[in-house]
């Protein structure tokens, strides 16, 4: 990459030249990607900027809450704040009992898509601005997978531009642009988190039930984890069923597998050498307060062969 203050200066630029006097969303999920191009974008294109967060349902637990207190919420334009959209029913609905990881990402980014038109219908706005990097293509290009923001994307789409500014680089490239614009150390070292959410973290059928206890285990490996390793990322997923005992009764509960990985650029990975210690207090602390889980293991396999996450 050329030097930060250097792309900073020309993606302003460009963003400005690009966009003109229109108005333009961005669907700001908190993570470092969207909140470096809604912080370049809001220098290029000010009260032109409309800022939407969507609550898809298939977030982190207390994302929806955090991210609201990190941005603070908008005029009911989304202008000089964010716009706050509760649509969890919505993709909780579509995604009901779906089990196919292309499908989902297709489901999603469709829902993603049709909001921001809406949205952009009420705001006047005609340009989208979207986070994606580079990883993100080659992944959808090479036909690994469709990033919901690139492969998912629906082919009829009702913005006359669609802006991209860090297409062209690497997650810890916009770290560092990230940390030159002064954002926040917690968005700067935020962890990457999926467009399609929790529901690839739950191999097989979506139902809401999964997304609860996915939603309850990921949040248990995050504070477990992060303070400890600082890993690149780390996750839990459900990736199956197994018999159980839960005081007098058998179930057949979720198995959760616990997956933390130290990574550059999310290309290749490695995994974390968890002390056994830790990994017991993530299992007890699993197991003993979501009911529906009967066991948890810990995935030990680099990238490759393994992905990172499970679909
Ligand atoms: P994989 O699983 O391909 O993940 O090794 C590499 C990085 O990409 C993230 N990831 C996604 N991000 N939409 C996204 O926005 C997706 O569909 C998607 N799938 C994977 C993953 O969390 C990891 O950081």
């Amino acid at each position: 990459m050329v030097k930060v203050d250097t792309f900073i200066e020309k993606a302003i630029a460009q963003i400005k030249e690009e966009v003109g006097d229109e108005k333009v969303v961005i669907a700001l999920s908190g993570g470092v990607d969207s909140s470096v191009c809604a912080a370049l974008a809001k220098q290029a294109i000010g009260e032109n900027l409309i800022c939407i967060y969507v609550n898809t349902g298939l977030m982190r637990k207390e994302e929806t809450k955090r991210i609201t207190e990190l941005f603070g919420s908008g005029k009911s334009d989304g202008s000089g704040g964010l716009l706050v959209i509760d649509a969890s029913d919505e993709f909780l609905d579509a995604l009901e009992g779906e089990a196919d990881p292309e499908a989902k990402r297709k489901i999603v980014g469709e829902r993603f898509i049709r909001i921001f038109e809406r949205e952009a219908k009420k705001t006047q706005a005609t340009c989208l601005l979207q986070g994606t990097i580079y990883p993100d293509c080659i992944e959808s290009e090479g036909g690994i997978k469709s990033h919901h923001n690139v492969g998912g994307m629906p082919s009829a789409i009702a913005f006359s531009k669609i802006i991209e500014p860090l297409r062209e680089l690497y997650k810890d490239e916009v770290r560092e642009i990230a940390a030159a614009l002064s954002l926040p150390d917690e968005i700067v070292n935020r962890m990457p988190f999926p467009g399609p959410g929790l529901s690839v973290r739950v191999v097989g059928p979506v139902t809401r039930e999964a997304i609860e206890v996915v939603r309850e285990a990921n949040a248990i490996v995050e504070e477990v984890l992060i303070p400890k390793y600082q890993p690149w990322q780390c996750l839990a997923a459900l990736i199956g069923r197994g018999t159980g005992v839960k005081g007098d009764n058998r179930i057949f509960g979720w198995v959760v597998a616990v997956r933390a990985v130290y990574s550059r650029d999310g290309m290749t990975a490695d995994p974390v050498q968890i002390s056994y210690e830790d990994l017991a207090e993530i299992e007890k602390r699993i197991t003993s307060t979501i009911p529906q889980v009967s066991r948890v293991c810990y995935d030990l396999s680099p990238k490759p062969p393994a992905t990172i996450e499970y679909e």
